[in-house]
């Protein structure tokens, strides 16, 4: 849907114009999985999926919120007080937004809001993570919070840990808040500085969405967490990344068998990323192939977040692509989507690939998205918007 459409559903539920309107991308991650939290590097991109945050200002402390995605349903909350969660699934994340800006001292007043989103959910794409940074990007625009789009991010990571309980790194809303049109980023998630990296001209980025049924994410997510806090810990390293291979050999008998293979993970996949950022700009296949390969079974064996669908994904991209493309998992695992580099003249070989091969081998049908790379959050006001055409 587009701006316009949403500004005049807005006219209609709240009788009023909006007054400013946020904008936050989905991502997808070329490399760097599970080493946000472990502080190591990631590589994603933003996407032109986006989540859109439509808003005004009430004369009272309460939040009214609809979202164009979920028809006939709403939330309202006060502000100014304690802000538990409620009965709505996706009211809680504008809860748990709000909530999280008030810990920190940001003083919130009423605001009517109208939310619409095009990031596949479920998919891996970060669909929590754009409704995050957008609702922050809103509340610091409307309130004159003054955050930087560091600040932004890390709030909305903290509104995940602690009022949607998944531990959760900084990767998805940082890129969410920072990301280029036409670049990844490398971002050190120790010190939060960000490089863009080109995406390269010659390869078409794919995104395939397994839909599977992803469960109990939430809890085997935070038990990796776990292990890798535990083997640094026995590791006598502040976070993994600061431990190397020889390090991990010699504690690996006083390293429980998940332990030790979390962090080999952890610990080959940071160098994965900084290996891959010539390789992504030069858009050398070969070089790019070598590292998310070894990359997705990494995950596969070592961290073991695959699930059958997404590893049978990979493998009808990489047979058909041959050495021409790759694919690998992305994201947070137990199902989601897979991203494949291939020239543009082969995505219809893997479209027919997927078609043919999947629903056979999974019992599942995917969808696939030739993407574009997006920009991060965008805040503006709409003052000017005349309220035209809400019928
Ligand atoms: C999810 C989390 C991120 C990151 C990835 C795995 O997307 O939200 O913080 O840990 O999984 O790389």
């Amino acid at each position: 849907m587009n701006t316009d459409e949403l500004k005049s559903e807005f006219e209609r539920i709240f009788q009023q114009p909006a007054q400013g309107c946020a904008r936050a991308p989905g991502r997808v991650n070329l490399i760097g999985e599970f080493t946000d939290y472990n502080l190591g590097y990631v590589m994603p991109a933003a996407l032109e999926f986006c989540t859109t945050v439509l808003y005004r200002k009430r004369d009272d402390n309460r939040v009214v919120v609809y979202s164009h995605n979920y028809p006939g349903e709403s939330d309202s909350f006060s502000v100014g007080t304690e802000i538990v969660a409620g009965e709505s699934q996706w009211g809680n994340y504008v809860r748990g937004c709000a909530a999280t800006v008030q810990a920190d001292g940001g003083v919130l007043g009423g605001l009517d809001i109208l939310i619409a989103s095009d990031v596949p959910q479920g998919a891996g794409l970060s669909s929590s993570a754009a409704l995050e940074v957008s609702v922050i990007g809103a509340l610091n625009h409307a309130f004159g919070l003054g955050y930087s789009l560091e600040k932004i991010a890390t709030l909305g990571q903290s509104a995940e840990n602690d009022f949607m309980g998944c531990s959760c790194g900084i990767m998805d809303q940082l890129i969410s808040a920072k990301g280029q049109a036409g670049h990844a980023l490398l971002i050190d998630c120790r010190s939060l500085e960000s490089n863009a990296v080109a995406m390269p001209d010659n390869l078409a980025l794919v995104i395939i969405n397994s839909n599977y049924p992803r469960k109990l994410v939430d809890s085997e997510y935070n038990q990796r967490r776990q292990d890798c806090e535990t083997a640094a810990q026995k590791l006598g390293v502040e976070t993994l990344r600061d431990a190397d291979l020889a390090t991990l050999e010699q504690a690996k008998d006083s390293l429980s068998a998940d332990e030790y293979k979390r962090a080999h993970h952890i610990i080959t996949e940071n160098a994965r990323v900084l290996a891959t950022v010539g390789a992504l700009q030069s858009g050398d296949i070969k070089a790019l192939a070598e590292s998310m390969t070894s990359s997705h079974q990494s995950l596969q064996r070592d961290f073991e977040v695959t699930v059958p669908a997404t590893d049978t994904l990979v493998e009808i991209c990489n047979s058909v692509l041959g050495e021409r493309g790759v694919a690998r998992m992305t994201g947070g695992g137990f199902g989601g989507a897979i991203v494949c580099f291939c020239p543009p003249e082969d995505v219809e070989l893997v479209k027919i690939a997927v078609a043919e091969q999947y629903p056979q081998k999974c019992g599942l049908e995917a969808d696939i998205y030739v993407c574009k790379t997006g920009a991060g959050l965008q805040v503006e006001s709409l003052k000017g918007w005349s309220g035209h055409g809400n019928g």
